[in-house]
């Protein structure tokens, strides 16, 4: 079977497809062909050298993968083959809180990932996908939407709240869903206007850009009369964190999940004249991405798909998501 490496180099340049023996699954073990698989800006950090300068290489990429149980090892009784699947980001966490343990069962970090036509997951680190779901917007889950529904569930989002998302990648695009479905306000930041309009498409209540109006906690509070947001879904990082903590209101909470602004300063002045919360989120559990699933086939939800790839054009799937140029997630067909 064919998997999609980083061979022996950071960098897209050493991408490359390596045949490998199939898999056979051990027990308490799945053997899932992949149908579909999608990409996340940890997959490129990774590819680039810029997520784990020590990775061991070759390393299979990829974290997140929809597709259908062939075999099952010894002990495995959720699962039988013909089953719909959807992988968890981290194969070891199945519910409470996360541990060093359960981070280091991350695929396609010190694991070997999904982006390949057989994997061979834990049966308690899968999750059945629901009929209403295409294995192409199954794919789009694991890694993206989870985080997105940790962040707003751990921030208490829900009717009456006001909540910011920042630009239209993958989690974003899902605390937007996510966070309407719960009953909350939405307000939203893109560096480009037409995809605040498909923002707003979406249910977003208003939206600025931040490239033309780089003093978006202002224009956040002139939305809340002053008073600032309920939750900021943090994606900048470093760069917008200082302008994220200004951007909620007394007491709000900042669920600080990416790094897409890169390097900056942060003056933790304002976290706490103002009591502001924040909380560091990384993906999430197993039962997290169970309750995500009811939320989703209840609310009749879609994932919000950018562009399906063939399996081969992997590499140029990873381009296409450098580029920035996607609205929501960027999917292969396998
Ligand atoms: N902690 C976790 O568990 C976890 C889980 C998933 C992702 N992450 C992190 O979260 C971030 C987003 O991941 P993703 O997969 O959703 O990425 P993605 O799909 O590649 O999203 C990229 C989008 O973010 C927006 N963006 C870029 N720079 C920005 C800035 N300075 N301010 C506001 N928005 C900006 C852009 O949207 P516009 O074009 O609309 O401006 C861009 O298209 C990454 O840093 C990723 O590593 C962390």
């Amino acid at each position: 079977m064919r998997a999609l490496v980083i061979q022996n180099a950071f960098g897209l340049d050493n991408l490359a497809f390596a045949d490998r023996p199939d898999p056979a699954p051990g027990p308490g073990e799945v053997l899932v062909r992949v149908r579909a698989a999608s990409l996340n800006y940890r997959d490129l950090m990774i590819a680039k050298g810029q997520y784990n300068p020590k990775l061991k290489m070759p390393r299979v990429l990829g974290s997140d993968a929809a597709g259908e149980v062939v075999a099952v090892g010894d002990g495995v009784t959720r699962f039988a083959p013909g089953d719909r699947v959807a992988g968890c980001f981290m194969q070891d966490w199945e519910a409470g809180p996360v541990s060093e343990a359960a981070a280091k069962s991350a695929l396609g970090g010190e694991i070997d990932g999904v982006f390949a036509e057989l994997v061979v997951l834990k049966e308690r680190g899968l999750v059945p996908v629901p009929d209403a779901l295409s294995f192409e917007e199954a794919a789009a889950l694991p890694c993206a939407a989870v985080t997105a529904w940790n962040a707003l569930i751990g921030s208490g989002c829900g009717p009456g709240k006001t909540v910011l998302v920042q630009g239209t990648g993958g989690v974003s695009i899902f605390a937007l869903q996510f966070a309407k479905a719960l009953g909350a306000r939405v307000l939203a930041t893109s560096g480009h206007d037409d995809k605040l309009a498909r923002a707003l498409g979406l249910g977003a209540t208003a939206g600025t850009n931040y490239k033309t109006n780089p003093d978006w906690e202002k224009w956040a509070r002139q939305q809340t009369d002053g008073v600032g947001v309920d939750i900021v879904v943090e994606v900048g990082g470093a760069g917008t964190l200082e302008r994220s903590v200004k951007a909620v209101r007394f007491g709000g909470h900042v669920a600080l999940i990416g790094v897409l602004a890169g390097a900056g300063t942060f003056n933790p002045v304002s976290v706490l004249m103002r009591a502001v919360r924040v909380q560091g989120v990384f993906v999430g559990s197993r039962a997290m991405f169970e309750d995500m699933l009811r939320l989703i086939a209840g609310e009749g939800l879609k994932p919000v798909i950018d562009r399906v790839f063939p399996f081969a054009d992997l590499p140029a799937a990873f381009r296409h998501l450098e580029s920035g140029s996607h609205f929501g997630k960027v999917v292969v067909g396998v």
